[in-house]
């Protein structure tokens, strides 16, 4: 059965000023094991769908099932556990140990097993010379790898993570997005996990849906999103420059044909149907003489940009 089922999702919020639209039709699935990143700017709307799949707001109008049940029932809590924004799910006064009994506990495990659970996390999270530390006083990484661990000591098959590595250092996120890849491998969890930030998705995730203003305007395999926009660009350095006429020539062949003076470098994109000799040719019959060639791949970054401009410029 799939996982999430997410159809046609509409939300607005109240507002003194009327309702703001957050999503306007939302759709995708997700099945069993797979880690999917919800990627969007600020607004986008990711926060809302990972609280309608929690059951922390309800939509106005659409489907958000888990495994088949209704987001707004509460025996969806059984099948799904999510870690907020800003790790604030856990309780500061408590200490790392307290904090993972006592979610388990809410999940109905019994003291036994979730102490066992609690050893595990600890261990697998390297918290062990923290777990008797009150949550307040643990560093930002810590906190956030114990947020995971709240999350993760409900055993819930279906975890959504909103933002997990929001307001990490960069050596604290990449640890977080080690956790996060290993755990959804070992433990083959379903994983929805929303992030503004491409670095943390194109890391951890294999699939993407990209949002903008509430909409879906992509979902496929990162390396599909990725191979689709390998536009190749290069940056190929000239001894003696480029005559006008030269560049005049060569421009209709390769539109995105840049002439950098400072660098005395040529900027240019080939697609995937453009064979790179064709360019090495075109510039020796040019008569010029080619001192160094670099090349630079796109990334999700790259990718996003382009999918949101063409969305805006579209009727
Ligand atoms: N409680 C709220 N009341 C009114 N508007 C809201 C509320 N929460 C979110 N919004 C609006 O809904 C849109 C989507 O927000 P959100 O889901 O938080 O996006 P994201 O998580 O992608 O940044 C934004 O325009 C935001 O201002
Ligand atoms: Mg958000």
């Amino acid at each position: 059965m799939t996982a999430i089922v997410v159809e046609n999702l509409v939300k607005d919020y109240p507002t003194r000023k009327g309702p703001v639209r957050a999503l306007s039709g939302v759709s995708f699935q997700v099945e069993p094991g797979e880690i999917v990143g919800l990627l969007g700017a600020n607004g986008a709307g990711k926060t809302t769908i990972i609280k309608i799949l929690c059951g922390l707001v309800r939509a106005t109008a659409g489907k958000a099932e888990i495994f088949g049940i209704p987001a707004d029932r509460p025996e969806v809590a059984k099948h799904v556990a999510a870690l907020l924004e800003g790790s604030r799910n856990v309780y500061w006064r408590l200490s790392v140990e307290e904090n993972l009994r006592f979610f388990a506990g809410l999940q109905g495990v019994g003291l036994r097993e979730a102490k066992r659970r609690a050893a595990e996390l600890i261990h697998f999270f390297g918290l062990g010379e923290k777990r008797r530390v009150t949550a307040n006083l643990l560093s930002q990484g810590m906190k956030q790898k114990l947020a995971l661990a709240c999350a993760l000591v409900k055993g819930t098959p279906v975890l959504l993570l909103d933002e997990p590595t929001l307001g990490l250092d960069v050596e604290a996120s990449h640890e977080l997005r080690g956790f996060i890849r290993e755990l959804a491998l070992r433990e083959r969890k379903t994983v929805l996990l929303s992030s503004h930030d491409m670095g943390v998705v194109e890391d951890t995730c294999r699939r993407v849906i990209i949002l903008a203003r509430g909409r879906v305007v992509a979902d496929d395999l990162v390396s599909n999103l990725l191979s689709l926009f390998r536009t190749r660009a290069y940056r190929v350095a000239l001894r003696n420059g480029l005559p006008a006429e030269v560049l005049a020539e060569l421009t209709p062949k390769f539109p995105s044909f840049r002439w950098l003076p400072e660098e005395r470098a040529l900027h240019v994109e080939l697609w995937p149907s453009q064979n790179f000799y064709e360019l090495v040719d075109a510039l020796r019959a040019a008569g010029a003489e080619i001192e160094g060639l670099s090349r630079s791949e796109p990334d999700l970054e790259e990718v996003f940009l382009r999918l949101v401009r063409s969305e805006k410029e579209a009727p």
